[in-house]
């Protein structure tokens, strides 16, 4: 089932999410619906607290090229355990922050564990678009989003935009 993403401002997407310690059929059939709803979007990555659940749960893809086979990933408690001094510049968009992009440098290669969707505690080492894609789900669920790397002015104008959007939303 197709989800509603929330879009920035709101008090949803500024909490830090809970770690999840059961994993439950609820959970998982979550975790499908939010992949549903990535890839409808269409997006490469999407947390938890963007639906207005607050838990700590991101789904990420970011496969690309054309007939490559897709890989969902569905990440329980993520977290990076290790991040390179390299950094890398990509210029970030967010589902809850539609048609704004901007740069964002982080670091370019992380290592990430997480739980999956059968329990099984995972590790992995991600590099560019990937490890861009991972650390920005994993700042969602700690209440950031990728405008807060940005100058206070773009960050406002972005998010005067943003609630502009809202109120014609709203209206229609
Ligand atoms: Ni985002």
């Amino acid at each position: 089932m197709k989800c509603n993403i929330l879009i920035h401002p709101d008090p949803r997407l500024k909490k830090v999410c809970a770690p999840v310690a059961d994993l439950t059929d609820e959970l998982r059939t979550l975790a499908d619906d939010m992949l549903e709803t990535m890839y409808d979007a269409p997006g490469i990555g999407l947390a938890a607290p963007q639906i207005g659940v607050l838990d700590r749960l991101i789904v990420v893809d970011c496969v690309k090229e054309e007939g490559e086979a897709p890989r969902p990933l569905i990440m329980f408690n993520p977290e990076v355990i290790a991040s390179s001094d390299e950094t890398n510049v990509y210029e970030e968009g967010c589902l809850s922050i539609p048609d704004q992009y901007a740069e964002v440098t982080r670091p370019k290669v992380v290592d990430v564990t997480w739980m999956d969707e059968n329990g099984n505690l995972q590790q992995e080492t991600f590099d560019g678009l990937w490890a861009t894609c991972v650390q920005h789900e994993i700042d969602h669920l700690n209440g950031k989003l990728f405008i807060d790397y940005l100058k206070p002015l773009k960050r406002q104008m972005i998010t005067r935009k943003m609630q502009k959007l809202k109120r014609e939303r709203a209206r229609a």
